[in-house]
């Protein structure tokens, strides 16, 4: 049985980490510690907060006092760090809350970890969740990201990221913490802040608004399935090596216009088949006759865009026999059927703070 502290798990893939860990292991537990920033949504975890294996504590990974009792008070013996300011738009206007949190955060638990954990480190184990924005983008014909492609990260968010790594790689080597690392493509599914590329374009077809496309969508993204990164950082957790870093990715690239015009098929098929979809959603394009597609705009590009991201799976399928068991297709279905019979959760989201970045990027609100 295990104490795990699990950072961000009101956040997206926190949260589906948090159903998938109890489901898989229901007699450990665990301390969810989210600040509940803007993309926390403690909603997203709720169902989870009423059973006695989670208890659920609101405060920031950077306040020491706080993480040194959670350490103390619940015997923590693993860490699963998700909390991190994630969105690359956000981190280009606003770069400080990213090194703060992304860093900071990142070492204030490391350093903490270490003092607990120091007499007895038998067992335990740091694991930091990141990114394959990390390596830095790719021409269209370079060879996928390994774990030895060197580090070279282009946004504010890329490159909080890579420190934080460096922060808890040091930590092992330094000071000997058992830590592991995985870096991973761009993730999908339910509960996605819908600022994210899927959430937000199915979204905003379904609310008949317009689709921004940055530059001319040549630009390549690696999909994978939320939950199959799940089942990756618990194979880590189980058989990985300690002081090792593991990519995972999908085996799944596709320019971002080809994405959103699927996006629009999937959702006009939806419309056909159920009629009460029309009624629901009386904005969207296909009810009135026209493709979904139509709302596609072409947009200001975002400032460093990085061109490609692609992930060599070598690693972590040889050692670990992980592969992803959700097939693109499948998972966008998945993702699209969980958004339309939420529609309570995303439309929390709709106002406030998310409508402020709408009119930040746009110079409108999303309304
Ligand atoms: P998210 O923005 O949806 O969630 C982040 C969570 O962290 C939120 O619940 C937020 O409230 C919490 N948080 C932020 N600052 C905090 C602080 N100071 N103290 C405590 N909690 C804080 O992000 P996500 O998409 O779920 O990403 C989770 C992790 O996975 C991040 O580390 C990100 O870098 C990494 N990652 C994300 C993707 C992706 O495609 N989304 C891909 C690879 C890696
Ligand atoms: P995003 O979901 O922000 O993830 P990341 O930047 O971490 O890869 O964006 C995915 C891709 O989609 C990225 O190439 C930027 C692009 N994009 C758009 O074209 N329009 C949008 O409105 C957003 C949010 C992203």
């Amino acid at each position: 049985m295990r104490n795990i502290l699990i950072t961000g798990g009101a956040g997206f893939i926190g949260a589906n980490f948090v159903y998938y860990w109890l489901r898989e292991n229901p007699e450990d537990h665990i301390v969810v510690l989210d600040a509940l920033t803007y993309s926390g949504v403690k909603l997203s975890i709720e169902p989870l907060i009423q059973q006695e294996q989670l208890i659920f504590v609101h405060g920031d990974i950077c306040d020491k006092t706080l993480i040194i009792t959670l350490f103390e008070k619940h015997q923590i013996d693993t860490v699963v760090h998700f909390a991190a300011e994630s969105h690359v738009d956000r981190s280009i206007l606003t770069p400080d809350e990213f090194i703060r949190t992304n860093i900071q955060g990142t070492q204030t638990l490391l350093g903490t970890a270490l003092e607990s954990w120091r007499d007895n480190i038998e067992g335990k184990r740091f694991h930091h969740i990141s990114t394959d924005e990390v390596y830095g983008d790719l021409g269209l014909h370079d060879p996928a990201f390994t774990e030895q492609h060197p580090y070279a990260p282009r946004s504010p968010y890329a490159a909080s990221k890579a420190a934080s790594d460096m922060m808890v790689r040091v930590y092992n080597h330094t000071y000997g913490l058992p830590v592991s690392i995985s870096n991973c493509s761009n993730n999908y599914g339910p509960y996605q802040f819908p600022e994210k590329l899927i959430p937000l374009m199915l979204i905003n077809i379904l609310m008949g608004k317009p689709l921004p496309v940055y530059g001319d969508g040549s630009h390549i993204r690696d999909w994978l399935y939320v939950e199959d990164h799940c089942r990756a950082i618990g194979a880590i957790l189980e058989s990985g090596r300690t002081g090792e870093t593991y990519n995972i990715g999908g085996d799944n690239q596709i320019q971002n216009l080809e994405l959103v015009q699927e996006l629009c098929r999937l959702i006009d098929m939806s419309f056909d088949a159920d009629d009460a979809l029309a009624s629901r959603f009386p904005d969207c394009p296909y009810v009135h006759g026209n493709a979904s597609e139509s709302l596609i705009r072409f947009v200001k590009d975002r400032p460093g865009h990085d061109r490609r991201y692609a992930i060599n799976t070598k690693k972590i399928s040889t050692e670990l026999s992980f592969h992803p068991h959700v097939d693109f297709s499948s998972g966008l279905g998945l993702t699209l059927d969980w958004y339309l019979n939420n529609e309570t959760w995303w439309q929390t989201l709709m106002s406030g703070e998310l409508n402020d970045w709408f009119k930040t990027q746009y110079g409108q609100t999303n309304k």
